[in-house]
């Protein structure tokens, strides 16, 4: 009766790290939550009540194109922020942040029988799109040695797409523009779609990370955006996808069958969100704080933080998940985002800093 994709799924990783909290709490353990990437920043006033000056009396269905305002809103952002230039009209459409789009995408490219490829350890909406795409899986394995960024030989004639994403959840690794360069000629060579999940450039530390629009050839570049990170928007659900018009008028054909673009209400606070640059960088100043506390903690315990130069992610050898779970830190282990991810663990910055100096404190109490 049911699909078998579906039932062949193990549950969602994150599904088994909120059994674990409810089951701490439960005990009445004080728990610090470093599990799961939802952002617990305020979202800025400045969004929320041009929310609340947007809600109609009556809210229509909204079009899978989406407002005009919000595309120019996304085009002029990517131009200010990459120095690419966009066309609103035929290279965008809005979407319900980018996870709904991100499954999506196999569903609307002709990859059926064919390899949908991506690094791991990996955020797991790739594969599932696939698989429920009837796709063959290949995975790439992200190593330390070469900065968590894939082997580009191990793709063939046989690959319809690959998904990246930098800078990379979970190990914080970023990718440099030359990189997308290669995967383009790669693409060219082997006519494959590039797929570039960059839910997290604008968490960064050091210098802004590039995005794959910016490659000489962007013929078969797809990014994905979204104010969930940005933005601390998680619940509003807006992103947007960036590509070629052959590719985006196939998305607004097929996302009218399975819901269509955020209500308006949430599109005219995403056009004030990608117009306003001083919450992204209060929100970095924020996440630079939190790394300030913990970074040294976890260096003097000993354990060792790996890549983790952009992100709200620190990508740690060593730590062992269950010594921390009895002292009430989750953090989400290494494996569960693919086997290549054994032996690290996941911290995700998403508690408030009072919590971070105590989770500090707790680690360096460890023995
Ligand atoms: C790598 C990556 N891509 C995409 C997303 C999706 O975020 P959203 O659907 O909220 O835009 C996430 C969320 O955690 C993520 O970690």
């Amino acid at each position: 009766m049911i699909n078998p994709v579906l039932a062949e799924m193990a549950a969602y990783p994150f599904v088994r790290l909120e059994e674990e909290r409810q089951r701490l709490l439960a005990a009445g353990v004080e728990v610090i939550d470093f599990g799961k990437g939802d952002p617990n920043e305020p979202t800025d006033p400045m969004i929320r009540e041009a929310l609340v000056d947007a809600l109609p009396e009556r809210a229509p269905y909204p079009l899978a194109q989406g407002l005009p305002e919000l595309r120019d809103a996304t085009a002029g952002w990517l131009e200010r922020r990459f120095g690419v230039s966009i066309d609103p009209d035929t290279e965008i459409v809005p979407t319900y942040g980018s996870k709904e789009a991100i499954f999506s995408l196999a569903q609307v490219l002709d990859v059926g029988g064919q390899v949908v490829a991506f690094g791991e350890p990996a955020y797991p909406v790739y594969e599932r799109g696939a698989l429920f795409a009837r796709a063959e899986v290949r995975t790439l394995p992200l190593r330390r040695e070469s900065g968590f960024l894939p082997d580009l030989d191990e793709l063939d004639d046989d690959v319809a797409l690959i998904w990246v994403n930098y800078p990379h959840n979970p190990t914080g690794a970023v990718a440099p523009l030359e990189f997308y360069e290669e995967l383009a000629e790669a693409a060219e060579r082997h006519n494959f779609v590039i797929a570039s999940d960059e839910a997290y450039t604008e968490l960064w530390f050091d210098a802004p990370p590039p995005s794959a629009l910016q490659a000489v050839d962007r013929s078969r570049v797809v990014a994905f955006h979204t104010l969930s990170k940005r933005s601390s928007m998680t619940g509003y659900r807006s992103g947007f996808v960036a590509g070629p018009p052959e590719i985006v008028a196939a998305l607004k054909a097929y996302r009218p069958t399975v819901g269509t673009a955020p209500q308006e209400f949430v599109q005219r606070a995403s056009v004030v969100a990608w117009n306003d640059e001083r919450h992204v960088a209060e929100t970095r100043a924020r996440y630079r704080a939190k790394r300030d506390v913990l970074i040294p903690a976890i260096e003097a315990h000993g354990w060792e933080i790996v890549a983790s130069d952009a992100t709200m992610y620190l990508w740690v050898v060593g730590p062992d998940p269950n010594e921390l779970l009895e002292r009430g830190i989750i953090v989400s282990p290494g494996e569960m985002f693919g086997p290549s991810g054994e032996g690290y663990v996941r911290f995700a910055l998403v508690p408030t800093l009072e919590e971070c100096e105590r989770a500090a404190t707790i680690i360096g109490e460890l023995t």
